[in-house]
Formats: C-alpha cells, sequence, structure tokens
C-alpha cells in the first residue's frame, strides 16, 4: 500500500525547516549510504553534526507521529530521525531498496515503512520524482510542500534525475507494530470502515462488531 499525506507540515513549520535548511552544511549523500547503494546514490545530506538536527528531527517526525493518517497507516512502533536530501540538477538516486536494518547497535530497527516528506514545491524544479515499483506497476510521486508519501520499505525505487532546480526532501523509516505490509493494508482499511461506523452510526450493533473485530485483529498481528 502506497499513501500520500497532505499537510503533515504546516506553513509555519515548513517554512522554519526550509529556512533552516538554506543556512547548513550539506555533505556527500554516499557517507551514510552502504555497499550497493553507493553505487546508485548521487545527493548531498544534511550533515549529521549540524546544530540543529535535534530542532528539525522534533519538528518533521513530530508532526509526522502525531499525524493521525500516519499512524494508521504505519502502526509505528519505532520511528527513525530523518536524513534531509537534496538533490541539484543533475542528482539522481538509481533503483535500490533501503536497508532492512538501520540504527546505532542498541537502538537498531526494522524498516517496514519509509517515508518521504516533500519540503520544497514541485514547481521549483523538473524531474525529481520518487519512482516506486509496486504491484500495479511503477508510482512517480511528486507531492506539495509538507506533504508526505508512506510505503513499504521493501519496493524497490529511485529517484529520477532533478534536471533543473532543487529538490529538497525529509526521508525516515519506520518499524512497524505489524511489520506484514499485506496486513497492515487490510487494518488501514477495516480502521477506515471502522472510524466511519463509530462516527455515523455509534449504537448499531454492526459497528459493535466491526469494532471488536479490529481492534482483536490488531492485537492478534501486533509485535512489540
Ligand atoms: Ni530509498
Amino acid at each position: 500500500m502506497l499513501i500520500t499525506i497532505p499537510n503533515v507540515l504546516d506553513q509555519q513549520r515548513l517554512d522554519f525547516v526550509t529556512q533552516t535548511l538554506e543556512k547548513a552544511k550539506f555533505v556527500d549523500g554516499k557517507l551514510s549510504a552502504g555497499m550497493a547503494a553507493k553505487r546508485v546514490k548521487n545527493n548531498e545530506e544534511l550533515s549529521a553534526d549540524d546544530q540543529q538536527m535535534q530542532q528539525l528531527n522534533n519538528i518533521v517526525m513530530g508532526s509526522l507521529v502525531q499525524h493521525e493518517e500516519f499512524k494508521a497507516a504505519a502502526l509505528p512502533l519505532r520511528v527513525a530521525a530523518p536524513f534531509y536530501a537534496r538533490y541539484s540538477k543533475g542528482m539522481t538516486y538509481g533503483d535500490h531498496v533501503d536497508d532492512p536494518i538501520m540504527g546505532n547497535p542498541g537502538q537498531q530497527y526494522r524498516t517496514d515503512v519509509s517515508t518521504t516528506v516533500f519540503l520544497n514545491e514541485p514547481e521549483d524544479y523538473e524531474g525529481g520524482e520518487l519512482v516506486i515499483n509496486t504491484s500495479f506497476g511503477e508510482q512517480k510521486i511528486k507531492l506539495a510542500a509538507g506533504s508526505a508519501v508512506v510505503y513499504p520499505s521493501g519496493s524497490l525505487h529511485h529517484v529520477a534525475e532533478v534536471t533543473k532546480g532543487t529538490r529538497l526532501v525529509a526521508v525516515t523509516w519506520t518499524q512497524s507494530m505489524v511489520r506484514e505490509p499485506a496486513k497492515r493494508e487490510l487494518l488501514y482499511n477495516l480502521n477506515l470502515a471502522r472510524e466511519s461506523l463509530l462516527k455515523n452510526r455509534p449504537d448499531d450493533n454492526e459497528t459493535k462488531k466491526i469494532d471488536v473485530t479490529y481492534i482483536n485483529l490488531f492485537r492478534m498481528w501486533a509485535e512489540l
């Protein structure tokens, strides 16, 4: 399941993030890449020792983990600190799947869900689509500033070459309480039906059945 979430960051937060990144130091993205990714990764990332990294993370991660749509789609157990990536003209990130395990020893997590938060407007650059292989073919994603795309980390994906302007994104990974994408998708859809029933027909017997089924299915599949 691939879902897009509008307005993860409101304008005020977005302005702060982009203004901070404008002044920040970026380094070669290959420095944080694994062996296979090094060959295809050609971008820049915010330097890990940046003084304002923590503040940026609080804003970007804070907004994401509090977002109802993100919570329902990712069922997050752990959310990693984001990377801030910049692609200027000629930059690209070739086909790859994200590393299965990330984080420092002792703080490792499995990557189940990948998230890209777009930080500048699609009109600011040409090319630079996030192209994700799904079972229904390729999906090309280029969203408004502040919006996010959430997809299974096991999907093959790439970032098309930026041919004009600059593309700015935050990317992060989530270990989900439900590791299998197909199960997460069932829970996501069942929850949509459940929420609509709870709102519109709170006293119906069917509503209670769907509610109890969702809760117990989640319990059955959840791993902590
Ligand atoms: Ni990736």
